[in-house]
């Protein structure tokens, strides 16, 4: 069901989870009644239709028909992969994952040792920053830069000595030859190979949750190259990883903003000087998926730039890969430093508030592609008009659809003076109730179930129900069965003991649906009845069985009270059920 994550530690991560903080610091949600409202993230709506509700631990949009857990949010919103849901929450509680869990995180080759290796070698070069004869200059380096040894031992910066087997040596007891080449740590042609740290500064970088996945290594003072970075390996890979993370996430776990800049010591000087909401792309132009991972982070970014047209340019690269990317509720903004400052000289210079300022005021992506096109056409004449129309129709087709396409193409239209944009392609539409049919007894019994899983073992006489004949009965029972084994009644434990189960799929119908569920005690009182009004059946079964292959006139006497006695009451249920009351 679940990989490799045991199930009790999944229930003890939903258990001590609030759906409303996870939800709540990705999506403004109001009070509404028992629940908490607010416009989906999985669809476009103007007005709310997405609920929350803190007693099931369960989110729906009635819009969409979108549900889950705490869990299914993080994996529909961040496109994450089950175990790494449960990580990031896990991580959010700051629970331990299990070491089997921590491996089924990642999907391709076995990477566990991999990790130990890079750890040991991250704390092998922090060891040689503290004590290498050496790293006396590497310290001076730092000191000369204006680094606090506090802020180097948060960052867990180390030194790696000008020596070709030193990390060799060192942890060449521990792990094989082989195994330090793959995490790249050792180069060379041949066996075994030398350290291809040497004489460097080193920056791990690590991951969400503080794995090492690979280094940059900078050389002291000139020299090139003047970075060094670890090759791509099965644990690292310099287009996706956000250098920074965290201790970003250390500080806050939703950051309302975060900001992207290019270097390591820039992430490292902002932190020094208390902005801990920095992150770095690794000596690469910013892809999709760090944009994506960005994303993940907080919903507003700020990306900074030198003011150069290197960095210009640099900008405009990002921009085209930030498009699809650019959902409702994302905010994405662009800073151009000051010609010859990176952050870490401009936040020396000018210090934490004025540089925070800074990035508030950054120009918001929107506003920058307006006037990018701006800069290309005389919007003056009619033809300067059309042209922008022209230019901005694929630039909008490249938008996922939603407000902020809406909104740039309210900005052109508003300066080509004709609606723009609003057709490019249609919203999704929006599901209604999955048919327009009544449910049966059965479905309705399942709705309720599912909802308020607690009558599982309130309803003693749903086990009744087994000598009922009706499509949808074995579900239920083993519905029923399913929330009586679950530690809580709870419909998001239901929810992930069935993940990817065909009941979880047929689940999953039954709460798309739009039928309205009553609250806890009248659904109480609608499945007493329900399952009164299956009674006749379940006599008749009772009846059925007593009669089986005999007549009265061959039972003893207790027999034939009880015939009696259920053929009496099946009459008067029959009357009841014709009859409502
Ligand atoms: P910069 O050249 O802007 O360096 O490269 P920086 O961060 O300001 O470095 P300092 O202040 O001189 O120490 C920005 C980023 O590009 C990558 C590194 O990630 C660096 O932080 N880079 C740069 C490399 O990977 N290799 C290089 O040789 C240079
Ligand atoms: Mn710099």
């Amino acid at each position: 069901m679940s990989g490799r994550i045991p199930e009790d530690f999944i229930d003890a991560v939903l258990a001590r989870t609030d759906i409303v903080d996870v939800v709540g610091g990705r999506v403004p949600l109001k009070r509404g009644g028992r629940e908490l409202v607010g416009r989906c993230p999985f669809h476009e709506e103007k007005t709310p239709s997405f609920t929350v509700s803190p007693q099931k631990q369960f989110y729906h949009c009635f819009g969409c028909g979108a549900h889950g857990s705490a869990i299914g949010f993080l994996m529909a919103l961040d496109r994450l992969e089950f175990p790494e849901a449960v990580a990031d929450l896990a991580q959010r509680l700051g629970m331990a994952l299990p070491q089997q869990a921590m491996d089924s995180t990642d999907t391709g080759p076995p990477v566990t040792g991999l990790y130990d290796a890079l750890r040991a070698a991250s704390s092998f070069y922090q060891k040689q920053l503290r004590q290498h004869p050496a790293a006396a200059d590497a310290k001076g380096y730092l000191k000369d830069r204006g680094l606090d040894g506090s802020t180097a031992a948060r960052f867990h910066l180390g030194f790696a000595a000008d020596e070709w087997d030193n990390l060799r040596r060192a942890l060449g007891e521990q792990f094989s030859g082989d195994l330090l080449r793959q995490a790249g740590l050792l180069t060379g042609d041949k066996e075994p190979g030398y350290d291809r740290f040497r004489g460097r500064v080193m920056f791990p970088i690590e991951d969400r949750r503080g794995r090492v996945l690979g280094f940059g290594g900078r050389i002291l003072g000139e020299g090139e190259p003047k970075y060094l970075n670890s090759p791509e390996t099965p644990v690292f890979h310099k287009g996706r990883e956000l250098y920074g993370l965290p201790n970003v996430l250390r500080h806050a776990r939703n950051p309302d903003t975060l900001i992207v800049v290019e270097g390591y010591m820039d992430v490292v000087m902002l932190a020094q000087h208390g902005v801990d909401n920095a992150v770095a792309v690794l000596g690469t132009a910013l892809t999709t998926e760090h944009l994506r991972a960005a994303f993940r982070v907080s919903s507003r970014l700020v990306l900074c730039f030198d003011g150069d047209n290197a960095g210009r340019r640099a900008a405009e690269r990002a921009l085209d890969n930030a498009f699809p990317e650019l959902a409702d509720g994302r905010d994405l903004r662009l800073l151009f430093l000051p010609d010859g400052e990176d952050p870490d000289s401009l936040v020396r210079r000018i210090g934490r508030e004025a540089f925070l300022e800074l990035t508030a005021g950054a120009t918001p992506a929107s506003r920058h592609l307006v006037d990018r096109l701006l800069a290309e056409v005389d919007i003056t004449s009619i033809e300067g008009r059309a042209r922008l129309s022209a230019l901005a129709k694929p630039m909008l087709a490249k938008l996922p659809s939603g407000t902020y396409r809406e909104l740039l193409g309210d900005e052109i239209g508003k300066l080509t003076g004709r609606p723009f944009g609003r057709a490019v392609a249609p919203a999704r539409p929006i599901r209604t109730s999955a048919s327009g049919r009544r449910p049966s007894l059965v479905q309705r019994a399942v709705l309720l179930l599912a909802h308020h899983p607690q009558l599982a073992s309130k309803v003693d006489e749903l086990a009744a129900l087994v000598s009922v004949r009706e499509p949808g009965v074995d579900f239920l029972l083993r519905l029923v069965a399913t929330i009586r084994g679950l530690p809580q009644p709870r419909l998001d434990h239901l929810l992930e003991q069935w993940r990817d189960s065909e009941d979880g799929a047929t689940l999953s119908r039954v709460l798309s649906s739009n039928e309205l569920v009553p609250d806890a005690a009248i659904a109480e009182r609608e499945m007493r009845d329900l399952v009164s009004r299956f009674a006749p059946q379940v006599k008749n079964d009772r009846l059925a069985e007593l009669l089986h292959g005999t007549t009265p006139s061959q039972m003893d006497s207790a027999q034939r009270a009880e015939v009696l006695e259920r053929t009496q009451e099946l009459a008067s249920l029959n009357r009841r059920r014709t009859n409502p009351i």
